[in-house]
Order: C-alpha cells, then structure tokens, then sequence
C-alpha cells in the first residue's frame, strides 16, 4: 500500500520518479505527489490517479536531479489534495512520503500544535515533517533517527530537506523499502519495479534502519546511529516483465502467463535425491518429522491457495492441517508450539496481517515456511524457510497468476513432508510430480478454450449477483471466483461450499440467478461428483441459471446445465489448477463489459502493508 520512489544521480528527477511511480500505482491510486530539490525544494501533489500529477508536471515540469515521489491508498485523511503526500514543515524546508500508520500521531500532532507548529492536513504523515523540521541541523539521516525513535506504527519514510542538497533519507519500520544501487545514481522504492529500467542491483533494509542516498553512494543505520549489515541481491527478471507487453491491461497478461509461471515454480525443484529444494532453509529433516500439526495463514486469495493445500496437506502427510485468516490469527490465541509447522502464503511478502502472524507464530516456538512470490521482502526474510513462487512481478491488484504459483507451491511442500515423514511411497510421489509438470500444458489447453466463457460473462452484465458453489477443493475455488468478481466487477458474489446451501443461503436463489459450480471429478471420490449432480439439479429446480464447470468426459452434468464450461483432466487435488482459470477470464471480461479498470479496481491496493 502507497508506493514511494527517491532519486538521486545525475538524470532528472522528475522523469525517473514519475516512471517509477508509474510502476508502483498498483499500491495505491487515490492521489500521488512529488518533491525535487533543485536549490529550492518544490512540492507538487494531486488527487486521484497518477494521469492527473503526470498533467500538471507536464504542463510545468520541475527540474533537478534529487527528488522523491509517492502514490497514496489513504489510510489517514480522505483523498485530497490537502491529503496527498509529499507533506510538509511549516517552513516549507522538509517533505515527506510516508506509507503505514503512525500510531500515535494524535499525541506527536497535539505535542507540535502547542510548540507552535500549524499542521495543515489529516494525515498521520505530516508530524513527520515537523518533526524533522524541529530536528534537522544539518544532517537529515541524523534528524530521521531522532524522529522515527519518536513513532510508533508501521512506517516507510522518504525525506528531502532543502538545506541538504543532493540527498535522500529513507526509513523503515514493518513497511517495504529498497535502495537500488546504479552507476552514480541510487534509488529508494517500495518494490525494485520502480527502478528496475535503470539497475538490477538491489539492496534490502532491514528493520528499523535509516538510509542515506547521495550520488557518491549510500549509508546505512539503525536508529541508533549504529552501522548494520545489509544484503545486496540481483534482480532476475528485468523491466520488461513488468510491461503489458501488448495487453490492454496487466490482468489479461497475467492470466495468460499463468502456463509459464508454474511452470517456472516447477522448474529444478527436486534434488536428484528427490528432496524438495526450498530457496531458503533454516530447518532441517528432523524437526520436519517432529511436526504434529500445520496451520496454513494467509489473506484474501493467498489464503484460498491455504483452503486448497490443506486437503493435499491432510491426504498425503496424514497432519492435521488448519488454515486461518492472518487477520485473525493471532488474536485468538492458537495453539502453537515447536512442532507445529506454520506456513504462510503471500505474494507481495509484505502483507502486515500474514507478517505479524509469522511474529507470533516465532515468539511461541512454531517453525515458520514463507511461500512468497517477492525476493527479499519482510515476509520470507522473517521466515525459518521460504518456497519462491517464481511467477514474476504481478502488477494487477487482483491476484491471478501467483495464486496458482501459490498452490503450486503447495503441493511441492507437501510432497516434500509426505516424502520426509514417509507417509507416501516414492513412486506415488514421482507420479504426482509427473502430473504437475503436465498441468502449464493443460491450463494453456484450458486459456485457448475460454472464448465462450467471455460471450458469457458480457451477456451476464447486468446480473445482479452470482453465486459460486464448490465441493472438496472445489469450495476454496468457489470463493475465488466470487473474489475476483466482487473485487473487479464490484458484484454481489458469495462462494459456498455446495453441501451447505440448503441450510440456509438456497434461499438466495432465485428465477434467472446465475450459480457457477466446480464440479468435482467423476474419476475422483465418485459420491462427491454424484451429490453435485443432485445439488445442481436442486438449485436449477428452483430457477437458478446454472454454469458448470465440468472436467472433460463428465457427461453426466450436461442436463442440468445451461451453460457448461470444460476442463482438462486432472487429479482431484489438482484440479484447482484448470477449474480456477476459467473463473478468472469470468470476473476479468464481465468487469471489463461494466466499464471499469481490473488494474486498479477501486478501493483496492496491492501489497496490503497496514493492519
Ligand atoms: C485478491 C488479492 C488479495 C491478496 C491479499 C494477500 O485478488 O490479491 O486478496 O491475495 O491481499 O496479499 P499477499 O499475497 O501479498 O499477502
């Protein structure tokens, strides 16, 4: 949430800020704003998207090769300009980016409100700015220090002070941010996208350090003062890969990547040995044996990838698995202890729900395994062990292609304790590794296929809610598709598992409302598939439009459907892999027929980095 970019070099600011705010509106498009020092420090801000910046400093761009900028989800304050970031001192002298929330505010505001100071705005952000301004006396990263030991919260903070030219100071606290290290010139972002045209070169800040940018290099602290170490990695992929390569939109790309991207989580996972190969691991075989219990936590679509993997989990390791919210984990106190094994899902690595649940699942003793998309963010690094999900940068705010990395993932992790805890034979393991490296082909096969599956969702516009229904894995698929389309097509959609629906919610059905069903495979546990037929024709009974989706073969669901949507085969557990794709395509074409942008769908932001 909110994307920060700082600069300094040797280009003009202003175009390489704003190119990378460009690349990180994903976070947050509500307002954005700039800062560049050129002698004088000069602010420009807006609401609304980034076009309505881009206008005014193209009309009268600003000059000078320092500069900052930032694209706000507003947490504190509405979405105006007054709102809009960079905020600044009373003096004019300081600016400020800052995305997080900074706790206690009302009391630093009240504080500066009876030295004097006259705060200008709603925002939390904007006691930073006084604050530096009380600090600053010569040395802006001394001045930062001084401050952040002042704040509680989450916080990335961005500063420009006019009296310290060619310099940038950054800090962090629970938010992202990384220094992009080129050829006389450095970057800070919230993600390497934004500075991925001009270096690959990154390095991650830890927790609770200040950085100072200059030309010349960078400088790295606690909030002590005190030196740190920090880590240098390069970036594998390169800016082309977060382009919409000939896309209207970054969704469509995605989605059609999706073959790719698991095929990449795939790639090189297994030793000659067959051991799993984590990218990072901080754990060794026995303590995986010693496991007695999984939690899966994650949010939102992450968290459907942890409904699905918890029945791979149960049927091949023979644990008993738990999924929960990240929200609400460790509110409730769960039972943890060293055996149990927590895993936590999370494309951006950064989302605060999931990283304080990894804090509180390390302070009880429980092992803690990142499946991430994003290299070196909190996440992982926070982790005992992490799984990459190599689906590249996704950039649409609704998650696609790294949801079926994330299951991807999954089922390796599974294999992986099933293969350590000898819970499944060798050669049922090879066969299930077999059939995944199968499956980027049968979701291409599914991609070439959906042409219809868009005629449906335009003719189904108008519609005032859908319904998804699902059994076993089905379910967790279910709430997917109503996900994507209440987060891109802004519908009334509920996923139920399809069992449940008589007790309660078939009363929602009604004359023409269309139901989406994932239908179980025939081939699988047969009284599953059979009891969806009869819950189909139950709610077709009662009027309801019904849109089946059915593996190739399944005949049996042809009666009963109004529309029927195939699938390639796959195992059971599998399955998730092709029946998800078509609902996708679904709630990406019908929000397009409304007219709206599956980018940036309103309200939204990806990289959720506030509880
Ligand atoms: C929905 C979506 C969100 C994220 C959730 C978790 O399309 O993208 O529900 O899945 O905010 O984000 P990560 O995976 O970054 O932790």
């Amino acid at each position: 949430m909110c994307g920060i970019v700082g600069y300094v070099g040797d280009q003009e600011a202003l175009g390489v800020v704003m190119d990378g705010l460009r690349r990180l509106e994903y976070r947050g498009y509500d307002s954005a704003g700039v800062a560049i020092l050129d002698g004088g420090l000069t602010v420009e801000r807006r609401a609304g998207k980034l076009a309505n910046l881009d206008k005014e400093v193209t009309a009268h761009p600003l000059t000078g090769t320092t500069g900052m900028g930032h694209t706000r989800w507003a947490t504190h304050g509405a979405p105006t300009d007054r709102n809009a970031h960079p905020q600044t001192s009373c003096d004019g002298a300081v600016a400020v980016v800052h995305n997080g929330i900074i706790e206690n505010f009302a009391r630093l505001a009240a504080d500066l409100e009876d030295r004097g100071h006259e705060l200008a705005s709603d925002t939390d952000t904007e006691v930073v700015a006084h604050l530096l301004e009380e600090q600053f006396t010569g040395d802006l990263a001394e001045a930062m220090r001084t401050v952040c030991r002042q704040l509680d919260g989450a916080f990335t903070l961005v500063a420009l002070h006019r009296d310290a030219p060619g310099v940038v100071v950054g800090a962090r606290r629970n938010s992202p941010l990384v220094v992009g290290a080129g050829d006389g010139e450095y970057f800070l972002a919230s993600d390497v996208a934004a500075f991925i045209a001009h270096t690959r070169d990154a390095v991650e800040l830890g927790q609770d350090q200040v950085v100072e940018l200059r030309r010349d290099g960078y400088t790295v602290t606690d909030f002590a003062g005190g030196p740190v170490d920090v880590k240098a990695y390069h970036v594998d992929w390169d800016a082309s890969a977060a382009e919409k390569s000939g896309y209207p939109y970054f969704m469509l790309k995605e989605i059609a990547e999706q073959p790719v991207a698991v095929a990449s989580t795939l790639l090189g996972r297994f030793a000659d040995n067959g051991n799993l190969m984590l990218d990072e691991l901080r754990l060794d075989e026995d303590e995986l044996r010693a496991v007695d219990k999984v939690f899966i936590v994650a949010c939102g679509t992450a968290y459907h990838a942890g409904l699905i993997a918890k029945y791979a989990i149960e049927h091949w390791t023979r644990l008993p698995c738990e999924v929960e919210m990240a929200s609400e984990f460790r509110y409730r106190d769960p039972v943890l202890d060293r055996a149990t094994l927590v895993v936590v899902i999370s494309q951006s690595g950064e989302t605060m729900d999931t990283l304080m649940a990894v804090r509180h699942a390390r302070e009880q003793a429980a092992r803690v395994v990142a499946i991430c998309n994003t290299n070196g963010s909190t996440i992982p690094r926070e982790s005992d062990a992490v799984l990459y999900t190599r689906a590249g940068p996704e950039v649409g705010v609704a998650a696609t292609k790294t949801f079926l990395t994330q299951i991807t993932a999954t089922y390796l992790l599974a294999l992986y304790l099933a293969q350590v805890r000898g819970t499944m034979y060798g050669d049922e393991i090879t066969d299930i590794v077999e059939q995944l490296q199968g499956a980027p082909a049968l979701i291409q096969a599914t991609l070439a296929t959906v042409e219809p599956v868009r005629a449906l969702a335009r003719e189904l516009a108008g519609a005032p809610a859908v319904l998804f229904l699902g059994r076993h894995v089905g379910y967790p698929v279910a709430l997917e598709g109503a996900l994507k389309l209440k987060e891109l097509a802004y519908m009334h959609a509920e996923g139920f598992p399809a069992g449940e629906l008589k007790h309660g919610p078939i009363a929602l059905v009604e004359d023409g409302l269309p139901v989406v069903v994932v239908v179980p495979s025939p081939r699988g546990r047969n009284v599953l598939h059979g009891k969806m037929v009869s819950n189909i024709q139950e709610i077709r009974a009662r009027g309801a439009r019904t849109i089946v989706i059915a593996e190739d073969g399944d005949n049996d669901v042809t009666p009963y459907a109004d529309s029927v949507i195939r699938v390639p085969q796959l195992p059971t557990l599998l399955a998730p892999l092709v029946t998800t794709v078509p609902l996708q395509v679904f709630a990406c074409e019908l929000a397009l027929a409304k007219g709206h942008d599956v980018d940036q769908p309103r309200n939204l932001a990806k990289s959720v980095t506030v509880e």
